[in-house]
């Protein structure tokens, strides 16, 4: 009997997992365990034998089944122990991050445009976007039989029944606001006016809604070379180029005059843009020499102050700095697909000096 309790008592002690202690278990005290089969000799003992028999074998039934128990909490302890070494959590590490709500492509290309100009002392003028025929079209030479007045081009808004009055426009151009700054501020005057503008026009290249920008300097001494300089200036930073050719050519405007639509030197090759070299020219802007009517209609006397005014699509600049090829993508279409245009402001630094998507 001693020998099977040094037997078992080493064999647990060393037991490694809960699964040989169960072994060893069955293989004392199951049902045809060592000592059970003991148990079962005391039967045929005499009653003397059976007297110190039978206790002896309950105490080592006893010692086993502690032994066990003892071990066992012994190895449940280990394990969580070695649970706790290995599974932790550092609390006080900054969270993940998760991408916000980010600025919009055309507001980021609108400020990427403000900043340049206003390298060059020009500062933003704002107006509204439901506009009267006056401020649209009127003040800024456009004769009443002008194509960009008849409904197919532009929005009008309705007027009450009875009520005679000129209905007003979504403004088709941002030109509005050189006459309403002019009136406010007067001359000398150097500005940029963005802003949303509205014509009935859906298809690749245009939407009923879109952006441009348009600028204005007038002073006492503004020439055509002043406006080449700054469109050069302007189109070197914006494309990220040091070198660009303009090429101006004589168009027409109502409010300006001479006129010129201006295209830079560009090449397409391989289906990517490249500004500054190759042998295609892009139009970008309209532009020319602010017409006397204008200014006269804007309370400034256009024999004292001459200046010079340009206006240029956002979108039209943004698709082809970032090679977006539906101006629609801007309106309805979702992020994954701007930023694969490689709109880098959508993507929010995070702490391991990646982007989070
Ligand atoms: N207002 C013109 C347009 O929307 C652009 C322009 C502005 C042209 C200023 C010349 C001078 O097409």
């Amino acid at each position: 009997m001693d020998d099977l309790k040094s037997k078992y008592l080493t064999l647990i002690a060393d037991a490694g997992d809960e699964n040989t202690l169960e072994d060893l278990r069955v293989q004392a005290l199951g049902k045809k365990g060592e000592i059970s089969l003991q148990m079962r000799e005391l039967g045929k003992m005499t009653p003397e034998e059976r007297q110190t028999a039978g206790p002896a074998l309950n105490a080592l039934k006893n010692e086993i089944n502690s032994a066990l128990a003892a071990k066992k909490s012994g190895l449940q302890d280990a394990a969580l122990d070695e649970r706790l070494r290995s599974e932790w959590l550092d609390v006080t590490l900054p969270s993940r991050q998760r991408p916000a709500g980010t600025i919009h492509p055309i507001s980021q290309v609108t400020d990427e445009v403000t900043a340049i100009f206003a390298d060059m002392g020009f500062s933003v003028a704002e107006g509204p976007q439901i506009e009267s025929d006056w401020y649209n079209f009127d003040a800024l030479n456009i004769p009443g039989h002008h194509p960009a007045r008849a409904e197919m081009d532009t929005f009008y808004t309705h007027r009450k029944e009875g009520d005679n009055r000129p209905p007003h426009v979504l403004r088709t151009h941002t030109s509005p606001v050189q006459i309403r700054s002019l009136e406010a501020n007067g001359a000398p005057i150097r500005i940029i006016c963005p802003g949303r503008v509205y014509r009935a026009d859906y298809d690749q290249t245009h939407t009923p809604m879109f952006n441009q920008v348009e600028g204005l300097a007038i002073d006492k001494d503004i020439s055509m070379a002043n406006l080449k300089w700054v469109l050069e200036e302007f189109v070197k930073a914006f494309f990220e180029v040091d070198d660009v050719e303009l090429r101006f050519r004589a168009s027409h405007f109502p409010f300006t005059e001479p006129s010129a639509e201006v295209d830079i030197r560009c090449s397409w090759e391989g289906g990517t843009l490249k500004v500054g070299e190759g042998d295609d020219w892009l139009e970008i802007l309209g532009s020319g020499m602010v017409h006397p009517k204008v200014l006269t209609a804007a309370g400034v006397d256009p024999n004292e102050y001459q200046g010079f005014a340009f206006g240029v699509g956002i979108d039209r600049i943004a698709m082809l700095k970032y090679g977006v090829p539906d101006l629609r993508a801007f309106f309805d279409s979702d992020l994954r697909w701007l930023r694969h245009y490689g709109f880098r402001s959508l993507d929010v630094p995070t702490l391991d000096g990646g982007l989070s998507r």
